[in-house]
């Protein structure tokens, strides 16, 4: 019998996404999935905005395409430079009627407000997603007494994206980025870039005890959670299969191990495709 499927649909410019993905297929494990890693293209970070709306329209009607009745952009600097174009842009379409887009700034942005004691709040991101300010005027937003301190890491995703994030060179970066960030005494730090959480324990001994920080991907899965219980007309469209789709743009193989290696997927078949 022929199964419509309505999936949740995640991008990002590579692996980075994985780590929304893992908590999601913990807490709403019913859902079929299918993520999508812009890994030829990757990083999104210090590319143009033009270039990183570009690159995730081509994503978003991708998904949308191949079967997503939501897409949830598991990538900061799409979220920061780009949502409201994409959400006003395919709300629009009537192709895409009923079909919903979500980011991964807001959520962090609750968190961070909820969870400052001191009103002292440090971020870090991608080159875009600092120079986008988007955290900085979303937290303003709700709390214009919390102070805002931002650092951009080129270089953490490029180490990430090839799997040496475990040596002793990636970390020695983290630890010349995170130094004048310390200075600061924030107690809350948010890693505002999805494939951060990879090196997360290195960022939690850089900062010290006094500092949370959260993972990203559990902040934004509990608010998928959340948002499908407010809203049971979405929730409604979504099938319940329990699948799970993995995409590429680059080697599939790589794709495979990175996501079995590094968050223990049980990835067993990815596909290359071409946006
Ligand atoms: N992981 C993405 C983010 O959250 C993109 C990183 C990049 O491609 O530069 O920003």
């Amino acid at each position: 019998m022929f199964t419509e499927i309505s999936m949740i649909g995640l991008f990002d410019s590579g692996y980075g996404g994985l780590t929304v993905l893992k908590p999601l297929l913990e807490k709403l494990p019913q859902y079929d999935y299918i993520y999508l890693g812009d890994n030829a293209r990757a990083p999104y970070g210090s590319r143009t905005v033009e270039t990183v709306k570009k690159y995730s329209e081509q994503a978003i009607e991708y998904l949308f395409a191949h079967g997503a009745a939501l897409v949830l952009v598991a990538c900061n600097t799409a979220t920061a430079t780009s949502i409201r174009h994409l959400q006003q842009k395919y709300l629009r379409d009537p192709n895409i009627n009923d079909k919903k887009i979500l980011g991964v700034v807001k959520p962090l942005v609750e968190f961070a407000v909820q969870n400052t004691r001191c009103n002292r709040v440090s971020i870090v991101g991608t080159k875009n997603t600092i120079l986008s300010n988007s955290y900085d005027i979303e937290i303003k937003n709700l709390n214009s007494n919390i102070e805002v301190f931002s650092q951009s890491c080129p270089l953490l995703v490029p180490f990430i994206e090839e799997n040496w994030h475990k040596k002793p060179e990636a970390k020695s970066i983290l630890k010349k980025y995170l130094r004048q960030l310390k200075s600061k005494n924030t107690d809350v730090m948010i890693l505002g870039c999805t494939h951060y959480p990879l090196m997360h324990r290195d960022f939690v001994r850089y900062m010290g005890k006094k500092v949370k920080v959260p993972h990203p991907g559990e902040v934004v899965a509990d608010s998928l959670v959340d948002y499908l219980e407010r809203h049971p007309e979405i929730e409604k469209l979504l099938s319940q299969n329990g699948k799970r789709e993995y995409l590429t743009t680059d080697c599939a193989d790589r794709f495979k191990e990175f996501g079995n290696q590094n968050l223990s997927l049980g990835i067993d078949t990815v596909k290359k495709v071409q946006l």
